[in-house]
């Protein structure tokens, strides 16, 4: 029940209405009886810092952020942590007393969720990662930060592939389609596999045993690579995993307990189901 004492958090973004944040932190907040209610907001693009100020003003207790907003809120909050600081993009804001701090809990999603399963720890691994946007930035990032041995980055547009690589220091370089079959795990950080008929992010002819095949993407569930990397025995992990994760990791910053992560992805899963359903 909503009381006088409810915290809100909400999830700032545009188009927000298929946001999947509600369904989790709704469920996390019931799951543990935490006095808390979690909303999503349609905030135009150009209006990010205008809505992280609003949200400081009206005494949220916390705030996700996501496109168009994530550099938007990086200038606006009143402090950054190193890891929001160096991707130049906030995906979660939280209270500090007064300061509303920014945070960028993608990576450590990711990571978590790759720990969680299949068990992967990736320090000491070569990884591959495919993409250089938001996500794909923040996955090269935490590959590096937790140990793995090489982090090779292949993206359409080259500079940008540059750029992202460099955020993983030593490890990091801008790859080559070769990098691939060498790779103990290859990611998926573009949005390829969204939409029906898109091309794959990597030839499959170089996906094997022995090798994790990550996809950001979690609509649909199994992507068409995962679908190839499972028919040529590697091991195939879904983008659900990190979404859960790094919400659980703003459910952390805001409340200060411990995430209910069963409740949360068994909630987030109810309602993609019911979305693939027709009718
Ligand atoms: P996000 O924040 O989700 O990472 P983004 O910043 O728009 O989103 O990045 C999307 C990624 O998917 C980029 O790496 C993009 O490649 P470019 O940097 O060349 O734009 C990649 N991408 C999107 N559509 C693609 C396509 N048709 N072929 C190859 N890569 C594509």
């Amino acid at each position: 029940m909503i009381t006088g004492a409810t915290r809100l958090a909400a999830v700032i973004g545009s188009p927000i209405r298929h946001s999947l944040s509600p369904t989790i932190l709704n469920a996390a907040f019931a799951a543990t009886d935490a006095d808390w209610a979690f909303v999503a907001l349609e905030v135009a693009g150009g209006q990010g810092a205008a809505a992280v100020h609003a949200a400081r003003t009206l005494g949220f207790g916390g705030l996700s952020v996501t496109m168009p907003h994530k550099a938007a809120a990086c200038a606006a909050v009143d402090a950054t942590t190193a890891v929001a600081a160096e991707l130049g993009a906030v995906n979660c804001v939280y209270r500090d007393g007064d300061v509303f701090v920014g945070d960028n809990t993608d990576g450590d999603g990711f990571l978590d969720g790759l720990r969680r399963d299949p068990g992967l720890d990736v320090s000491g691994l070569r990884c591959v990662v495919v993409g250089a946007g938001g996500a794909g930035r923040a996955v090269v990032r935490a590959l590096s930060t937790a140990g793995a041995a090489d982090v090779a980055v292949l993206n359409r547009t080259p500079d940008r592939a540059v750029r992202a690589a460099a955020l993983a220091g030593s490890a990091g370089r801008v790859g080559d389609t070769a990098d691939v079959a060498a790779a103990d795990l290859v990611v998926n950080a573009t949005s390829l596999g969204m939409v029906a008929g898109d091309p794959l992010p990597v030839d499959p002819e170089s996906l094997h045993a022995g090798q994790v095949v990550a996809d950001l993407v979690y609509t649909p569930a199994v992507t068409p690579l995962l679908g190839e990397a499972r028919a040529r025995g590697a091991t195939a992990v879904g983008g659900l995993g990190m979404l859960v994760h790094q919400a659980a990791h703003a459910y952390r910053r805001w409340t200060g307990g411990d995430p209910p992560i069963d409740a949360m992805t068994t909630a987030a899963r109810h309602v993609l189901a019911r979305r693939q359903t027709p009718g």
